[in-house]
Parts: structure tokens; C-alpha cells; sequence
């Protein structure tokens, strides 16, 4: 069970933020009776808690049952058997929990978690476009809503963006909405000798578009020997410049992994604190930024969800959406398997 020295422990080398923030054993002895009522009620309810990397670390560590990228966390829903499945994240990796297992009751404490390549593109916006492009594939990155996966051939998420779109036989592509991942995808492909034609909606994640490749110049030329990490919602300029582009999950390995002991990494500020937590004797440079949308999400809206759900928390998607969405992201794991 968890204790508020456990929690203390796994909170105190996190500094994320400006002005920077530190995490106080006394501040985690004061969230201790949420957790514990937290615990209960999953225990009563057949409950499982996913959490996505980038959601605040005092819940990351604390209620989790599974956490992970939005690729690992939609497997556990797939494969979970509990009744309850909480999804501490943003609403579409909730729906994307739903669409995959839709016998269970799926909880969104934070029903307005939005997500700026979410709310960019609507399932009529795919529908004209097939009808200009009637010979693509539609790829759809798992950041969109289960309305728009309904209308595309094939999901794919950040870990396996790169990979599927190379597998996938057909050499028209219309990839959306992320138009720099997009633009990754092309280069990726350019330099592997493989030609596809590939087109592209033009949406962005407002997090990861702000990075510039200045500042990796800068780290550079800072600390030497960093290095440095993106994700690929970065524009191409930055990816270029990057020693390492990968999914949340991804980059997290990579750190494990490498032989270096600092880090600067261009994503949102929760992956740094994980990393933080997990790598003390690691140091990892300069900034990050926060998503707004992950960051609406608290330990008082878990309790709540688990205690008293209001309709908007409660996943619900129409049976027609739910299974041509199915087959979509099901495809995705076909060509993962
Ligand atoms: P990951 O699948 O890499 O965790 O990314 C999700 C996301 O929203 C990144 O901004
Ligand atoms: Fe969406 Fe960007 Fe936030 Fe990820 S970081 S949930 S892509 S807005």
C-alpha cells in the first residue's frame, strides 16, 4: 500500500516548471486520504487506472495501474478484464479504450481534455476528402476523435507512425492531422528509398509546434555531450537536429538505455518529471512545456469519476462509430503484431 514516504520518495527529484515546483513530503501526506479512497473504491468497483506519461506525476505515481503512451495504454484497455476502466489522459485515448472494449464502463475524469489535433478535423472533413482522394489509404493518428477513426482505413500512434505507413501496401497515403508528423514521415520514408505519395491535413499539436531548432543549437553548444530527444508531433527542422525521436513511452526507454547522463528533451513537461523521478543521478537540461489539456487532470476528478460519474464523464460512443472505428485501430495492431 502506499504511503505517504513511498509517494514522497518518488515525487522528490521532480522539478519541472517556472518558477520550479518541488513536491513536499507534507504535500503528499496531504493527498494520502484521496489516494486511499482512490484504492477503495477500484477495489469495490473491479476498477483499472491508465495513466498517460504526461499527466502529473503525484498520479502517475500514485493510483496508476498501468501507465504508459497512448499506444501501451490503448493494448491495456484492449486486453483488460476489469468492469471500470478510469483513462487519466485526454478524450480521445478515453474513446480509443471504449472503441476497443466497449463491453466495459470507460470513465474520462476529464471530459474536457481536449487536444488541439483532436478538435482539428471532423469526421465530414474526412468524408470530402475521400471523395477527392478516392485512391488514398487514409492514416489517422490515434489523436482524433472516434467520429473521424470511423471514416479512415488505418490508426497509428507515435511508436509505430514511421513503420505502418511504410508496411501499408497501397503508395497513396492522405495522412492526418498532424502535418509536421506528417513531414517526418515523408523524410523518414525519402531516406529509406521508399517513394509514396502522401498527403497531408494541415493541423498541429500547439505543444510540440512551438519548438524551434535554435534552441537545440543552443543546448548544444551549453552542455556538452547532451542529448537530445523529440517527439514527432516536432517540426521536421527539429527532428533533423534531434539524436533521438520516439513515442513518450519510446523516449523513456531510450534514456534507460543510453550510455550518456544528460538529456534535453523537447516534449511536455510530465515526461521530464518521470524521468526525473526514474534517472536522479541523470541530468536533463533546459525546458519542456505543458499541455494544458493533460494537465486539467486531479486526484479529486479520479475520486469523483470512481464515486459518482456525470454523464459527460461516462465514454458512450453510437454502435455504427464504435465498430468501423474498430476495424480502423485494429488494423493498427495488425500491422504491429
Ligand atoms: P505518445 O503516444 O507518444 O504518448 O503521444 C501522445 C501525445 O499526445 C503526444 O503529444
Ligand atoms: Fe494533444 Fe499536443 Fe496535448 Fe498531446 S501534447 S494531448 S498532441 S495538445
Amino acid at each position: 500500500m502506499i504511503t505517504a514516504e513511498k509517494l514522497y520518495e518518488k515525487l522528490k527529484d521532480i522539478q519541472v516548471g517556472n518558477p520550479v515546483c518541488r513536491f513536499t513530503q507534507e504535500h503528499c501526506e496531504l493527498l494520502l486520504p484521496t489516494i486511499r479512497r482512490i484504492e477503495e473504491l477500484k477495489r469495490e468497483k473491479n476498477a483499472i487506472i491508465l495513466v498517460h506519461n504526461y499527466v502529473a506525476p503525484q498520479i502517475f505515481y500514485s493510483v496508476a495501474d498501468y501507465t504508459g503512451d497512448s499506444y501501451g495504454l490503448s493494448k491495456k484497455a484492449k486486453e483488460s478484464d476489469a468492469d471500470v476502466i478510469v483513462f487519466s489522459a485526454v478524450r480521445f485515448m478515453a474513446e480509443t479504450a471504449k472503441i476497443l472494449n466497449p463491453g466495459k464502463v470507460v470513465l474520462d475524469p476529464n471530459p474536457d481534455g481536449g487536444c488541439s489535433l483532436a478538435d482539428g478535423i471532423t469526421a465530414k472533413d474526412v468524408i470530402r476528402l475521400r471523395k477527392e482522394f478516392p485512391d488514398h489509404t487514409f492514416v489517422c493518428y490515434i489523436n482524433t476523435t472516434a467520429e473521424v477513426k470511423a471514416q479512415c482505413d488505418v490508426c497509428v500512434t507515435s511508436s509505430n507512425v514511421y513503420a505502418i505507413i511504410e508496411k501499408i501496401p497501397n503508395d497513396r497515403i492522405y495522412f492526418l492531422p498532424d502535418r509536421l508528423m506528417g513531414e517526418n514521415v515523408i523524410k523518414h520514408l525519402e531516406a529509406r528509398g521508399v517513394n509514396k505519395d502522401i498527403q497531408l491535413w494541415d493541423g498541429a499539436c500547439y505543444v510540440h509546434e512551438e519548438y524551434q531548432p535554435e534552441s537545440i543549437d543552443q543546448v548544444r553548444r551549453n552542455f556538452e555531450g547532451v542529448e537530445i530527444l523529440v517527439h514527432p508531433e516536432c517540426r521536421s527542422s527539429v527532428v533533423d537536429k534531434a539524436d533521438y525521436v520516439g513515442s513518450t513511452s519510446q523516449m523513456l526507454d531510450h534514456v534507460r538505455e543510453s550510455k550518456r547522463d544528460s538529456f534535453f528533451l523537447l516534449t511536455e513537461c510530465g515526461l521530464t518529471g518521470v524521468l526525473q523521478s526514474e534517472f536522479p543521478e541523470k541530468t536533463f537540461a533546459g525546458s519542456c512545456t505543458l499541455c494544458k489539456y493533460m494537465k486539467f487532470n486531479s486526484l479529486e476528478d479520479i475520486l469523483s469519476v470512481l464515486e459518482n460519474p456525470s454523464p459527460r464523464s461516462i465514454v458512450e460512443i453510437d454502435l455504427e462509430t464504435q465498430k468501423r472505428a474498430l476495424q480502423c485501430v485494429e488494423r493498427m495492431f495488425h500491422y504491429t503484431s
